[in-house]
C-alpha cells in the first residue's frame, strides 16, 4: 500500500511539473505559488535532487528589487484564475502579485542542503540563494515591522497562506467593499462553493489589492495605509524558523556576519512571540495591530510556533493541546478548534486539516521530544491520503477530501512522511 502511495505521489509531482516550476494543481491554481514551491521542493528532492533546487531558484528569480518575494508568479496567461496580472498591475516583465507568503524557503533550503547527496552542488546552490533569502527577511523587518517590535504583520489574508481563517474575520470587517470593481470569480468553477470563501470576503480581498495598487506597491506606504495589519504567530514562527536555519547555513558556508544578524533577529522575535501566548487558550493568538488587541480565535496559527525553537514549557503545552484535539477529531490537526462556534469542517482554513501544516507542526514536536504526538499527526496524515487521495485539504472529522485534487504539496508531504517514518526506503 505505502509504496503504491509513494508512486502516486511521484506521479502527481510529475504531472504538475512545468519544467522549472510546479503548479499547486492544474485548473484551480495554474501558476507558481511561493510557499507551495518551497515545501514541494522537499518531495521533489526524492525524485530529482537538482530539480528540487530549481523550484526554489525559479521562485527567487522573480524576487523584487526591494527584497520581497511575491506570492504568485504568473509565468504564463491563464484565464481560469482570478485575480490575474491585470488586477495586480505590478508592472513586472513576468507579472507577479504584489504581496508575499509565509517565508518557509529558508527552512526548505537548509533541509535540502543537510540532506544533499550531491554535497558540492548543494553548497554551491545554497550559497547563491543565501543572500536572496536574507534580502527577503530584511524586507520583512523593514516593510512589516516599522516599529521594530521583532514581529512582522501581514497586510492581506492571502499573505498568511491560511487565506480564509476565522482569525481574520474581525479585522477584515474594517476593510470596506465600496468601490470594488466588478469581477468574476473563477475558483467556484473548480471547487465546491461550500469549501471556498464567501462573496463578501472576496470583495474585501480585492479592495485591499486595489488600495495597494493605488500606492504603486511601494512597501514604505503599504503597512500604515492598510486597514488590515495582523501579526500572525504561525507566519512569524515560519519566519523565525527560516531565520534560525538561515543562520545555521550561513555559519556552515562561512558567512559569519549574515549568520549573526539572522540569529539576533530570531532571538528577538522569539521573545516577542511570548506576548502572543494565551493562558486561557493554551496557544498563541494573532494580534490586531490596528485595534491593539489579541484576536481570541483558536486556530492552527497559534500551534504552528512549535515549528520555531520556542521554549520547552510552551512546546509542551502545545503538544498537550494537540493531544486534546486528537480526542475530538478523527484526523489531526484541524485548522480551527472544533469546539469553537466558527469551526467549519469543510471550509477552507476554518476547520480542515492540511498536510503542510501537519508536517511543520510534527517537525517541531519531534525536535522538542514530543514523539507520540508527532507520530499521531504523521499517521493521521498518511491515513487521510489512503482514504481520500491527494486533495488540497481534508475534513478532520470524516476525512472527506476537499478543495482541489492532485495537489503538489500534499504529494510532496506524503513523500516526506513515508521517508521519515521509514515506510519507504
Ligand atoms: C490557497 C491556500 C494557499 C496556497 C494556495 C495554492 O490559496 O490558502 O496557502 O498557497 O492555495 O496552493
Amino acid at each position: 500500500m505505502t509504496s503504491k502511495i509513494f508512486d502516486q505521489a511521484v506521479e502527481i509531482l510529475e504531472r504538475n511539473d512545468l519544467g522549472h516550476y510546479t503548479v499547486p494543481t492544474h485548473g484551480l491554481y495554474p501558476f507558481q505559488w511561493n510557499w507551495d514551491s518551497a515545501l514541494s521542493s522537499l518531495g521533489q528532492y526524492y525524485v530529482d535532487e537538482s530539480r528540487a533546487w530549481t523550484e526554489i531558484e525559479t521562485l527567487f528569480a522573480h524576487q523584487w528589487d526591494d527584497g520581497m518575494v511575491p506570492h504568485i508568479i504568473f509565468h504564463k496567461d491563464d484565464d481560469g484564475y482570478y485575480p490575474g496580472p491585470d488586477v495586480w498591475q505590478t508592472n513586472r516583465e513576468v507579472p507577479t502579485t504584489g504581496i508575499t507568503q509565509p517565508p518557509v524557503a529558508g527552512f526548505a533550503v537548509r533541509r535540502l542542503l543537510d540532506r544533499a547527496k550531491d554535497k558540492h552542488m548543494a553548497r554551491r546552490r545554497a550559497a547563491a540563494l543565501l543572500p536572496k533569502i536574507a534580502a527577503w527577511h530584511d524586507w520583512f523587518y523593514r516593510a512589516r515591522d516599522p516599529e521594530h517590535t521583532g514581529l512582522v504583520a501581514i497586510l492581506h489574508p492571502w499573505e498568511s497562506g491560511r487565506d480564509n481563517s476565522v482569525d481574520w474575520d474581525e479585522a477584515f470587517e474594517r476593510v470596506p467593499t465600496e468601490g470594488v470593481e466588478e469581477f468574476q470569480r473563477r475558483d467556484l468553477h473548480h471547487a465546491n462553493p461550500a469549501h471556498r470563501p464567501t462573496q463578501e470576503q472576496y470583495k474585501r480581498y480585492i479592495w485591499l489589492v486595489q488600495l495597494f495598487r493605488s500606492l504603486n506597491w511601494d512597501y514604505t506606504k503599504l503597512h500604515d495605509a492598510s486597514p488590515f495589519q495582523v501579526v500572525d504567530p504561525g507566519f512569524n514562527a515560519i519566519l523565525l524558523r527560516s531565520s534560525q536555519d538561515l543562520a545555521a547555513m550561513a555559519e556552515e558556508l562561512g558567512e559569519i556576519e549574515l549568520a549573526a544578524e539572522a540569529r539576533a533577529r530570531a532571538e528577538k522575535g522569539l521573545l516577542a512571540l511570548n506576548k502572543l501566548w494565551s493562558d486561557k487558550r493554551q496557544q498563541y493568538l494573532c494580534f490586531d495591530r490596528v485595534s491593539g488587541e489579541l484576536i481570541d480565535s483558536p486556530s492552527i496559527g497559534g500551534l504552528l510556533p512549535v515549528f520555531a525553537h520556542i521554549d520547552k514549557a510552551h512546546s509542551a503545552a502545545i503538544a498537550h493541546h494537540i493531544d486534546e484535539l486528537g480526542k475530538r477529531v478523527k484526523y489531526l490537526v484541524p485548522s480551527h478548534h472544533p469546539d469553537d462556534k466558527n469551526f467549519d469542517a469543510a471550509r477552507y482554513w476554518r476547520g480542515p486539516a492540511w498536510l503542510i501544516v501537519n508536517y511543520m507542526i510534527s517537525d517541531g514536536l519531534k525536535r522538542e521530544g514530543h514523539y507520540d504526538t508527532a507520530a499521531r499527526i504523521v499517521s493521521d496524515s498518511v491515513k487521510l491520503i489512503e482514504t481520500g487521495g491527494f486533495a488540497e485539504y481534508f475534513d478532520p472529522m470524516t476525512g472527506e477530501p476537499c478543495g482541489g485534487l492532485h495537489f503538489t504539496w500534499t504529494a510532496a508531504m506524503v513523500i516526506e512522511f513515508l521517508k521519515l517514518t521509514g515506510e519507504v526506503a
